[in-house]
């Protein structure tokens, strides 16, 4: 087995998301898919606010998670947390997921899970294009594949990562890609306004229109790039 990211649980302050984030993901899943009944959280970490968010979201929900770390696994339950332990790249693991309406693949996004030493979305392992060419073109998947990714990412990666799946499953589009800000951090510190990921919303479930959205107080950055300095986020 590759030599995965995984997080050193002595230290407090492992990457995992923000509350904020999940927030925003927990209202497009009302807007954009309120039939939703299971979600999947693959490379899943500390995944208890997730598990929290979405089921307070949709009452009734089926939730899982899924992590190569027998820690992070052992973790999640003793919080009550449905969790399997397994290779998100790994045929077998992954077919006990075929059956979730959303799939969200988080992979970490930098070394050792530290939150600090960013990785570039060609280099975060598992990578996309891998994951998606044995969820997608291999397995077969229909649903929703969420796919996150680094603050970093740009639409030439985003263009790759389309190109490569439509290649395989010319029924799946790209709905949205959601630029997440928030104001906290995973651990829960106040913070100014930060890009915090970008994610692909993929499916075969909706339709393939590429919008743009930023969800979240925007980051100064943000204002900068789109000249609305000084205009209200
Ligand atoms: C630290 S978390 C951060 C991202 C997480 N999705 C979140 O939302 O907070 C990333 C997790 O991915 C797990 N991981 C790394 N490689 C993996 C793989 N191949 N299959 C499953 N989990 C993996 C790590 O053990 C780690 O717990």
């Amino acid at each position: 087995m590759p030599a995965y990211n995984t997080p050193d649980l002595h230290r407090a302050g492992f990457a995992r998301t923000n509350r904020q984030t999940i927030q925003q993901r927990a209202a497009l899943l009302r807007e954009l898919l309120p039939e939703t009944r299971s979600i999947a959280e693959l490379c899943c970490g500390d995944c208890a606010a997730q598990w929290q968010i979405y089921r307070e979201a949709l009452p009734g929900l089926t939730f899982c998670g899924l992590d190569v770390a027998p820690a992070i696994v052992a973790a999640n339950r003793a919080a009550g947390v449905p969790c399997v332990c397994g290779d998100a790249l790994d045929p077998t693991v992954l077919a006990q997921f075929l059956g979730y309406d959303v799939i969200f693949f988080g992979p970490p996004l930098s070394a050792g899970c530290d939150g600090h030493r960013g990785l570039a979305f060609d280099a975060v392992q598992p990578g996309y294009v891998a994951f998606s060419n044995l969820l997608l073109g291999e397995l077969r998947y229909g649903g929703t594949l969420v796919c996150i990714g680094p603050k970093t990412t740009h639409m030439g990666a985003i263009r790759g990562l389309y190109d490569h799946i439509r290649a395989r499953r010319d029924d799946f589009g790209l709905r949205l890609i959601q630029h997440s800000h928030a104001t906290v951090t995973g651990a829960g510190m106040p913070t100014e306004s930060r890009l915090k990921y970008v994610e692909l919303w993929f499916s075969n479930r909706l339709p393939d229109t590429w919008e743009a959205r930023r969800s979240g107080p925007a980051a100064p950055e943000t204002l900068a790039a789109y000249g609305l300095i000084g205009a209200q986020p």
